[in-house]
C-alpha cells in the first residue's frame, strides 16, 4: 500500500512590527525552509488589528480579525516568534492574543515559539508573559517547541528579510518540525475520537 504523505496546516505569528525583524525573519525563513509536508501561512499584520474592545468582539467582527481568527483555525499547529519590549511582550502583539480569546480557535491548538533574542537577557520576561497569555487562551504549550535560537541582525539579508546562517536555520527548522509532529499527532486523536475510536 502506498504511504499517506500528510500535510499539516502551519501558523507563523510575528510579535513584531519594525522593517527587517528578526523575528518576521524566522516566520519567512520558516516558510521557505518548511518542504511540501507543511503548509505554512504566515500572519505578519498584527499593526492592521484594531485595538481589542471586548464591545467589538461581536458579530460582525473586523475583517482583520476574522483574518487572524481564520488563520488560527485552519491550522493543526501555531508558531509565535516574538521580541521582547521593557521587559514584557510588544503591546501590539499582546493585542493579538487578546483578539484570540474569544474566538476560541487557539483552545487546544498545539502552539510554540521561537525565541530569536540574541540579548543576554534572553527576552525571558516577554516569554514568561507569553506563557502565561497561552495558558489563559487554553493553548496547548508544546514544550519541545519552545525554544531560544538567538538571530542576530547580521544574521537577517536586508533584501530577502530571510536568515542567511545555516546553523540558525535548522534550528528553526527543527523547532517548527516539532511542533508539526505534535500537531499532527492531535490531529490524529481528534479525528479518533470522532469515529468513536474506531479505525485503529
Ligand atoms: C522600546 C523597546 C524596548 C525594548 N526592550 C527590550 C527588553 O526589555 N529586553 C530586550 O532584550 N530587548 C529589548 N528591546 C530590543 C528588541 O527586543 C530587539 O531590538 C529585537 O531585535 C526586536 O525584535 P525584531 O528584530 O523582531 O523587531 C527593546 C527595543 C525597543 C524598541
Amino acid at each position: 500500500m502506498a504511504a499517506v504523505t500528510r500535510t499539516a496546516n502551519l501558523a507563523l505569528i510575528s510579535g513584531s512590527t519594525r522593517h527587517g525583524s528578526t523575528n518576521t525573519a524566522v516566520v519567512l525563513s520558516l516558510v521557505e525552509l518548511l518542504g511540501d509536508t507543511t503548509r505554512p501561512v504566515s500572519y505578519l499584520d498584527l499593526a492592521k488589528l484594531p485595538h481589542f474592545n471586548p464591545d467589538d468582539d461581536v458579530e460582525p467582527l473586523p475583517a482583520e480579525v476574522v483574518r487572524l481568527r481564520g488563520i488560527i483555525a485552519e491550522a493543526d499547529a501555531v508558531l509565535f516568534c516574538t521580541p521582547e519590549y521593557a521587559g514584557d511582550l510588544p503591546g501590539s502583539f499582546k493585542n493579538l492574543l487578546d483578539w484570540t480569546v474569544g474566538g476560541m480557535e487557539i483552545v487546544d491548538k498545539p502552539v510554540g515559539w521561537i525565541n530569536a533574542s540574541s540579548s543576554p537577557t534572553g527576552a525571558e520576561g516577554a516569554h514568561r508573559a507569553l506563557r502565561t497569555v497561552l495558558g489563559y487562551t487554553g493553548a496547548e504549550i508544546v514544550e519541545a517547541a519552545c525554544v531560544r535560537v538567538p538571530v542576530p541582525r547580521a544574521a537577517v539579508d536586508p533584501e530577502s528579510g530571510r536568515i542567511t546562517d545555516p546553523a540558525v536555520r535548522e534550528g528553526i527548522g527543527e523547532a517548527a518540525r516539532t511542533l508539526i509532529d505534535a500537531g499532527l499527532k492531535r490531529r490524529d486523536s481528534v479525528r479518533d475520537g470522532e469515529d468513536g475510536g474506531e479505525g485503529q
